[in-house]
């Protein structure tokens, strides 16, 4: 079967450093356990037959819950046909304030919602997800004439690949969703980067400190205390090298793409932790 990609762009993908975390993911486990999905560029890759899958973004999860109901699935495609044809600035604006009225959002249908997260992603500037204090999405538009919000052919393996296979869709915080993780499972965790100077932290309402990278670690020490493979990807910072110093290091270096300013762009040292 052809194998399913990431269907969103998202800050922090890991569609670049792929085969490198590739070389460490363990031969054998039961169950595949992401709390930081993103794109899922990995978990697309491995395609796992049972994973659990989570991220504290509740469009990005409504987005994924959708892809898994026959029906809901198509009505999303539906709209994303129409919104192709009437892509335009105003209309991207239309959309995009959508959820300035709280009440009134939260009405919209479950499909209807997974259609805009996925427009804006491909009509938005960069691709970035932010928001700010309200949580109103705030990214502006890329002013692209023309949008391609799905590759069908992808769409379609992945509706098929999660409904057809024992995946589970959460929407929480990340320990919370590690909770059901057991010995002989294997767990993928890549938090939003931790950053020596503040720049790009912001994917959801709530940013992602040193406090939290902070209880991060204490969920991998408990996580490696049961028996679980775990293996996590982060910047190779000071407080990660504090953090994580009794496990294994694997130094990689990439190139980020998402990075508005482009003198930015160039190469990062990144860090592949593992337990095992
Ligand atoms: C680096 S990105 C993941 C990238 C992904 N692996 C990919 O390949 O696209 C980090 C993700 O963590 C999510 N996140 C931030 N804080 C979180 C939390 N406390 N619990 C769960 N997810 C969180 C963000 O919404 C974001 O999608």
């Amino acid at each position: 079967m052809i194998k399913a990609k990431p269907f969103v762009k998202w800050a922090g993908g890991k569609r670049q450093i792929i085969k490198e975390l590739k070389k460490y993911v363990p031969s054998e486990f039961n169950c595949y356990h992401e709390p930081f999905i993103g794109g899922g560029a990995l978990f697309f890759e491995l395609s796992p037959k049972k994973a659990v899958i989570n991220d504290s973004n509740s469009e990005l999860m409504n987005v994924y819950k959708v892809m898994c109901d026959d029906e809901k699935y198509s009505k999303m495609c539906h709209l994303l046909n129409n919104y192709e044809v009437k892509n335009s600035e105003e209309f991207y604006y239309q959309l995009r304030n959508k959820d300035r009225n709280k009440e009134k959002f939260e009405k919209l249908n479950d499909y209807t919602r997974a259609a805009r997260t996925i427009y804006l992603n491909k009509a938005c500037f960069n691709g970035l997800y932010r928001v700010n204090s309200k949580g109103e999405f705030n990214v502006p538009y890329n002013k692209k004439t023309k949008v391609n919000t799905y590759d069908k052919e992808n769409l379609l393996v992945v509706h098929m690949y999660l409904t057809m296979n024992d995946i589970t869709i959460m929407n929480t915080d990340f320990e919370e969703a590690l909770k059901c993780a057991k010995e002989g499972d294997f767990v993928y965790i890549d938090p939003p980067y931790d950053q020596i100077n503040s720049s790009f932290t912001s994917y959801t309402e709530e940013g992602f400190n040193h406090d939290e990278q902070r209880r991060l670690a204490k969920v991998f020490k408990e996580l490696d205390q049961r028996g679980v493979k775990v293996m996590l990807s982060n910047h190779n910072t000071p407080l990660i090298r504090e953090l994580y110093k009794e496990y294994n290091f694997h130094i990689i270096e990439a190139k980020r793409n998402i990075n508005a300013n482009g003198k930015k762009r160039g190469k990062v040292e990144e860090v592949i932790i593992t337990n095992y």
